[in-house]
C-alpha cells in the first residue's frame, strides 16, 4: 500500500530555505509535488529547478512585507507556510554580555519574521477556511544554556507561546498551526562547529560532537537528528494526512530533553 502524503500541487513557503533544516524542507516538500517558494538573504548556491526564491531579510519588516507580496502576486496565498528562519548571533558571557540591541536582534531573527508572515498571509487562508502554518522552534526554550543563549531561548519561547495562541484562534476556523522543536541538528553550520571544537581539544569529528552533546546534558540517542529527519517531521505535519493535528509541539531531540 503507499502512502501518499496528498502534497501535490499545494503552495508552499518556506522561510531559510537554502540551508540546513530550511532546504532540506524545501527538497522534500518539491519531492512531494508541492509548489515551493523558498526564501533567504542570498540565493542557493545550486538552486533547484522548479523551486522558485525571493531574496530578503527577514530580521526587517521591509523584507517580511516584501516577501509577503512576491507570495500574494505570484499565488494569491499559500496552503502551507513554514517558518524556519531563526538562529542566533549572540555573544557568550551570560546575561551580562546581553545589550538591548543583542535582545532585539534575536527577538527579530527568532520572533518577529513569523508574526510577520503569519499575519500576512493568514487572511487569504482563513478566507479558503484551510492552511498550515508550522512555527520552528527549539528544545531551547524548555532548556536554555544560560552562558550564550538565554536571549534565543527566550525568543524560541515567545514563539512557542504566541504560536500556541494563533492555533486556539485560527484552528476553529480551518487553518492548522503547529510547533516543531528540534534539538541538535547536524547542519553543514554544526558540522563546522564540531571540526573547530574537535581541532580545539586535539580530538577528531567524532570526538567534537561528543564534547557538544555533553555541553548539551547529553543527547541519550547518541548522536544530532539530521536536517533531513526534521524536514520528513515536518513533511508529514503539513500534510493532509496530519489534518487532525493542530496546536501541537513536537519534540525531535533523540531523547535530549530530561523531564516527561
Ligand atoms: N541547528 C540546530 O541545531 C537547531 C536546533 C534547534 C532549533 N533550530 C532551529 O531550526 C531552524 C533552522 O536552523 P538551521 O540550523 O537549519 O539554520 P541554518 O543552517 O543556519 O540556515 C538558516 C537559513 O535561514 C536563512 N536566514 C538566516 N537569517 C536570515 C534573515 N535575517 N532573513 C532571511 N533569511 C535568513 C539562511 O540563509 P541566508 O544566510 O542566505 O539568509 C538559511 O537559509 C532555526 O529556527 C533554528 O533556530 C536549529
Amino acid at each position: 500500500m503507499s502512502f501518499d502524503l496528498q502534497l501535490q500541487g499545494l503552495r508552499a513557503l518556506v522561510t531559510g530555505g537554502t540551508k540546513g533544516v530550511g532546504f532540506a524542507v524545501v527538497q522534500r516538500l518539491h519531492e512531494a509535488g508541492a509548489q515551493v517558494m523558498a526564501t533567504a538573504r542570498s540565493a542557493p548556491s545550486t538552486p533547484t529547478e522548479g523551486v522558485s526564491f525571493v531574496a530578503a531579510d527577514l530580521a526587517t519588516a521591509a523584507g517580511a512585507a516584501d516577501v509577503a507580496q512576491a507570495v500574494l502576486e505570484r499565488w494569491g496565498g499559500v496552503d502551507i507556510l513554514v517558518n524556519v528562519v531563526g538562529g542566533s548571533s549572540a555573544p557568550g558571557g551570560g546575561f551580562a554580555a546581553l545589550d538591548d540591541a543583542q535582545w532585539y536582534r534575536e527577538l527579530n531573527q527568532n520572533l518577529m519574521p513569523a508574526v510577520r508572515l503569519d499575519r500576512a498571509l493568514l487572511p487569504a487562508m482563513l478566507a479558503r477556511g484551510s492552511g498550515v502554518i508550522i512555527h520552528v522552534s527549539s528544545i531551547q526554550r524548555l532548556l536554555p544554556l544560560p552562558e550564550s543563549t538565554t536571549a534565543y531561548a527566550a525568543a524560541k519561547a515567545a514563539l512557542s507561546t504566541y504560536s500556541k495562541a494563533l492555533s486556539k484562534e485560527v484552528t476553529p476556523r480551518g487553518v492548522r498551526v503547529l510547533r516543531v522543536s528540534p534539538g541538535w541538528i547536524e547542519t553543514d553550520a554544526a558540522i563546522a562547529l564540531a571540526e573547530r571544537v574537535a581541532t580545539q581539544a586535539g580530538t577528531d569529528y567524532e570526538g567534537g560532537k561528543q564534547i557538544i552533546m555533553r555541553s548539551l546534558g547529553g543527547i541519550p540517542l547518541g548522536r544530532p537528528a539530521k536536517p533531513q529527519e526534521v524536514a520528513d517531521l515536518i513533511t508529514f505535519l503539513v500534510s493532509p494526512r496530519a489534518g487532525s493535528i493542530s496546536g501541537s509541539e513536537h519534540v525531535i531531540d533523540g531523547g535530549t530533553i530530561p523531564t516527561v
